[in-house]
């Protein structure tokens, strides 16, 4: 009998284990899923969107949108590594000469030059490439509008079209 309650309570003991394992591995899972956002998220976040949130309202906004300098940047033909190249010179030097978002350049002037290291623009940028971001919601039907007389919505076309973002 109490050989009995022995190997009981080791089939217990193992049973728990195996149970105890088996949460741990879920719960790493999930962690892993949530636990680790990409860099340039916070990045993006804490230095660019004083300027390019995605919730201020379309009139009292100081900057356009991040959405709309994705979309001016990036064509179907667009690389990562020359995206996050075009923001780095950017950002090394904003002048009104290089600047693609004309119509952004007259409603809020040109985006002052503000020294970031390199790596930082480099999380961004690779952050807003592979990523969906958010978008005001204003955005979809201004944009649509704006692209309507262009057959190939979002493709980044149009650089030459003043925009009132
Ligand atoms: C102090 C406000 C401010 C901050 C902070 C800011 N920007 Fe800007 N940015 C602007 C304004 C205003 C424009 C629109 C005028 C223009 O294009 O120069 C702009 C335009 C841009 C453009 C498009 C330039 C063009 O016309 O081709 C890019 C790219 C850009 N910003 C990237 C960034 C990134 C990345 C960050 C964060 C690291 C950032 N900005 C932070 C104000 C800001």
């Amino acid at each position: 009998m109490k050989s009995v309650l022995v190997t009981l309570a080791v089939l217990i003991l193992l049973f728990g284990c195996n149970e105890s394992k088996k949460e741990n591995y879920t719960s790493q899972i999930i962690n892993q899923d949530n636990s680790e956002p990409h860099p340039g998220k916070k990045l993006l976040e804490t230095n660019c969107y004083v300027c390019h949130s995605p919730i201020a309202d379309h009139d009292t906004r100081i900057g356009p949108p991040m959405i709309a300098i994705k979309k001016h940047y990036i064509n179907n033909k667009t690389t990562k590594a020359q995206f996050i190249e075009d923001i780095q010179e950017w950002i090394k030097d904003p002048t009104e000469e290089k600047a693609r978002m004309f119509g952004a350049v007259r409603r809020f002037g040109v985006m002052p030059k503000t020294p970031y290291p390199e790596e930082t623009i480099t999380q961004i940028a690779d952050y807003l490439f592979d990523n969906d971001i958010e978008q005001p919601e204003w955005f979809e039907d201004h944009f649509k509008q704006e692209k309507g007389k262009q057959n190939r919505k979002g493709k980044g076309m149009g650089h030459d079209k003043p925009k009132n973002y």
